[in-house]
């Protein structure tokens, strides 16, 4: 064991956990690459996970997929991308909050709503397109996206250990059917009448023209038109894990009334007008975004396997080619020696002075790279939407509900944690009802004397 690193051999592969990075820059987050993602299962189920980015190599195909996307999954801030990301998360937002006050009173299963506010989010910026909360096939496309997310965060050993993979054959029929349906609703719904009525390269204004007009000329390097439909849905798909990030935040604040109290207090002093707070408030309300952070650390994938593409060294380890290199955030999220009570949820961790302060060994979307792609619109999409609620609502538990949290797994199953979303005006009214005497009150009512 040397610095934060450790040597494993099981059957004829090496395995190198890294616990610790001392220093920002090992080999593994370097400008080169020297690792790439690793999983079995792609290659067995030969659909849906294949192709995607998070488990391809580095090829010029592959490069060029991820400078196209990057335009879009990391808008900077207040550019015109960004500006229609707002808009956008602001008319679902106005959606969401109308909806939940037709739930008023009742106990709301959250995660679907959730999960349909963030794929029409996704959908309408990607590819410009939106759907109601009745579309029937939007509905059923938005739940297969989420078995798929569910099945692929279970974190199989199968994972890198081959052999195993007999073991998931069903695991894979299902993944597989999942995906024919996701497949023909994105061709049908989203894309056939574009492609069929493209006639020459047009001016890009979503990712969608982005992709058909790469395809459709033949621009180098070529990629097939099956390739983009993987393309386009793996990232459409990145709403599950947002949705999903956002159902254990609300799971994690149900409980802690005096967490949604502080947020509220700090939206409020902003004075912000109508429902929705917009991603220009982000630097003005850390404690909401500490929230977020303190969330994703408790439940973020524990491992990060990779395997080495050529000889290099980590932590003073000399690394063999197709060695397997482990990240092992469920280290670095909750080891006592870099955490204060690592296994508490303490949103304030993260704020000093003010101000948002992310501890260097918090790396939740990885390192250099092969990091995640889309770290950004996890940030501004969980913000906005956590941020609009609690400035709208006090989320209160329903009874004998059960709001354990998994950690170190971003999934939850489908139907999962009822919530109540008491309107704030609402709130104010009953603190005031409980002050004064119900007589005071009629008497206030009808304009006499008692003045409130
Ligand atoms: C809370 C939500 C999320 C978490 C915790 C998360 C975390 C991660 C992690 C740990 C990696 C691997 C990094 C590494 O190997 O060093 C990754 C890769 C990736 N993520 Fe995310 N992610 C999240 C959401 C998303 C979303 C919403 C998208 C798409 C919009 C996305 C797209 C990707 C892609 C494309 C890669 C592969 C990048 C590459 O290999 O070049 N992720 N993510």
């Amino acid at each position: 064991m040397k610095s934060g690193a450790s040597m494993l051999k099981s059957g004829f592969h090496m395995h190198l956990m890294v616990k610790r990075l001392k220093g920002k820059k090992t080999n593994m987050f370097g400008k080169k690459e020297y690792v790439r993602r690793v999983s079995n299962r792609p290659n067995e189920a030969n659909i849906y996970l294949d192709p995607t980015l998070a488990f391809c190599n580095w090829s010029e195909v592959q490069k060029t997929r991820r400078d196209m996307l990057r335009a879009y999954t990391f808008p900077r801030a207040f550019s015109a991308r960004y500006n229609d990301l707002n808009q956008i998360i602001g008319e679902e937002m106005d959606f969401m909050i109308n909806h939940l006050d037709s739930l008023s009173n009742t106990n709301v299963h959250a995660k679907p709503l959730i999960l349909h506010s963030c794929a029409n989010v996704f959908i309408t910026y990607l590819c410009s397109k939106n759907f109601h909360l009745e579309h029937d096939g939007f509905r059923h496309m938005v739940a297969n996206f989420d078995k798929v997310f569910f099945e692929v965060n279970q974190g199989y050993a199968a994972d890198f250990l081959p052999f195993l993979m007999p073991l998931h054959h069903r695991n894979m029929a299902r993944m597989a059917h999942w995906s024919h349906e996701i497949r023909r609703f994105v061709i049908k719904n989203i894309i056939s009448d574009r492609v069929n009525a493209w006639n020459g390269v047009v001016p890009e204004k979503d990712y969608a023209d982005c992709l058909i007009n790469h395809v459709k000329s033949g621009s180098e390097p070529e990629m097939s038109w099956n390739t983009a439909l993987f393309v386009m849905e793996d990232i459409i798909g990145g709403h599950s894990a947002i949705g999903n990030l956002l159902v254990k935040v609300l799971g994690f604040i149900v409980t802690r009334p005096d967490v949604q109290k502080v947020a509220q207090e700090e939206i409020d002093s902003l004075g912000i007008a109508g429902n929705f707070v917009g991603l220009e408030n982000r630097t003005s309300l850390p404690y909401v975004e500490a929230i977020i952070l303190e969330t994703i650390r408790l439940i973020a994938s524990p491992i990060v396997p990779h395997v080495a593409n050529q000889d290099s060294s980590i932590a003073g380890y000399r690394i063999k080619k197709d060695t397997f290199i482990f990240l092992n955030n469920y280290e670095l999220n909750m080891s006592t020696d870099l955490w204060t009570s690592p296994e508490k949820f303490m949103p304030d961790r993260f704020v000093q002075n003010g101000r948002l302060l992310k501890p260097e060994h918090f790396l939740p979307f990885g390192g250099g790279r092969r990091s995640c792609m889309g770290y950004k619109l996890v940030q501004y999409l969980s913000f906005a939407v956590l941020a609009t609620l609690l400035k709208n609502f006090t989320i209160t538990p329903v009874k004998n509900e059960d709001y354990t949290i998994p950690i170190g797994n971003l999934a939850l199953p489908e139907m999962t944690f009822k919530f109540r979303f008491i309107r704030r005006l609402d709130e104010v009214c009953l603190t005031f009802v409980s002050n004064e005497s119900f007589t005071d009150i009629t008497r206030w009512l009808s304009g006499g004397q008692k003045n409130v």
